[in-house]
């Protein structure tokens, strides 16, 4: 069988991890997938940050002249942000390859009109590490649980703001220094602000809804208010009612079941509560369904590898649907649910 082609958009901390486990792990994926995966070209702006053990020979800085060479099975998007992340993107479907991608910001904001590329040219875009790191989400929402009703989604979806406020409750700390903990560990970002303000967390929000409630949730429909103004000393009236807080996303029906609200706030959580005992950088989410009741996901959230393994499940099943002729759900699984404004908070 000829080997699937994988082109590698970035190579950072998810980029050579994904590298990495391709090379270690080539013969366990050939016999998972049915054919060998190959790393056809590895895209960077900085060929110097290249880690050590990829290919110098497969490393460019024209990641349009890979995506459009034609050959391309797989191309592998961890760049993240919009541009030129997008362009990429439909130039991948263009040029006959499918697309796995772990860009939450861009699937929160465009996802319709890409998934609307995807299948106009029968290809396939998976993106379970956009949300949550290692833990399944996207898929048990999208197939496992596709003949259940959702009704809420519930959880920790930002592993940075997790550290930060679990430093503040378990230390006492200030916003600030746990940041600069946070920070200098490095969860948080040079520039915090997607993670503190509650963007990133609202892009996966909005990720979340549109795939559990069968509907189209953008970034802007999503009620957002971040944790910079949370207190040493609102950790201490928490504690004095049996609680602590924790930064929440929270997808539900609204009142008559028809349409959804999505929104991401601090709140306060009983120390009793599962999410409560949510330590470090870790990630958590509850999904509630008609017939499956009450369903916990749980596990690292952020972090090279742990993304990188959501990365490469979405690449075993992207190159089994190629080799099969197939594609998994696309754009037509949605019905239009329509979504009403931030809720009621
Ligand atoms: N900044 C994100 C977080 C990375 O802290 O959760 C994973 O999406």
């Amino acid at each position: 069988t000829r080997p699937l082609k994988v082109a590698l958009l970035g190579c950072g901390v998810v980029g050579s991890e994904v590298a990495r486990i391709m090379t270690t792990h080539a013969d366990d994926l050939a016999a998972r997938i049915g054919a060998p995966v190959e790393l056809a070209g590895v895209a960077v702006r900085r060929p110097s940050k290249v880690r050590e053990g990829i290919d110098p020979a497969l490393v460019t800085t024209d990641a349009t002249a890979l995506v459009k060479r034609g050959d391309i099975d797989v191309v592998v998007e961890v760049i993240g942000g919009i541009e030129p992340a997008r362009s990429l993107i439909t130039a991948a479907f263009e040029h006959g390859a499918s697309v796995v991608s772990a860009n939450k910001a861009l699937l929160a904001q465009d996802g319709a009109a890409l998934h609307a590329a995807a299948e106009e040219h029968d290809a396939d875009l998976y993106y379970e590490a956009a949300v949550a790191g290692a833990i399944p989400l996207i898929r048990p929402l999208r197939e496992s649980l596709a003949g259940d009703k959702v009704n809420r989604v519930l959880g920790i979806v930002n592993g940075t703001t997790n550290f930060i406020l679990d430093k503040m409750d378990s230390t006492g700390a200030g916003y600030q220094e746990a940041l600069d903990e946070a920070t200098a560990l490095g969860y948080a970002e040079a520039d915090p602000t997607a993670d503190v303000e509650g963007f990133d967390a609202a892009a996966k929000a909005a990720i979340l809804a549109g795939i559990a409630f069968h509907t189209r949730v953008r970034l802007d429909d999503v009620y957002r208010e971040g944790m910079t103004e949370v207190t040493a000393s609102d950790f201490a009236s928490a504690r004095n009612m049996g609680c602590t807080i924790k930064l929440l996303a929270i997808c539900e029906r609204a009142g008559d079941g028809r349409s959804v609200t999505a929104r991401v706030h601090p709140a306060m959580i009983p120390l009793t509560h599962p999410l409560a005992s949510v330590r470090g950088a870790y990630n958590a989410v509850f999904v509630e369904s008609d017939a499956s009741g009450q369903l916990m996901f749980y596990g690292p959230g952020a972090g090279g590898a742990p993304t990188a393994s959501a990365v490469l499940g979405d690449l075993v099943a992207v190159c089994r649907n190629r080799l099969s002729g197939t594609t998994g759900p696309g754009e037509s699984a949605y019905a239009a649910l329509p979504v009403s404004g931030m809720g009621d908070v």
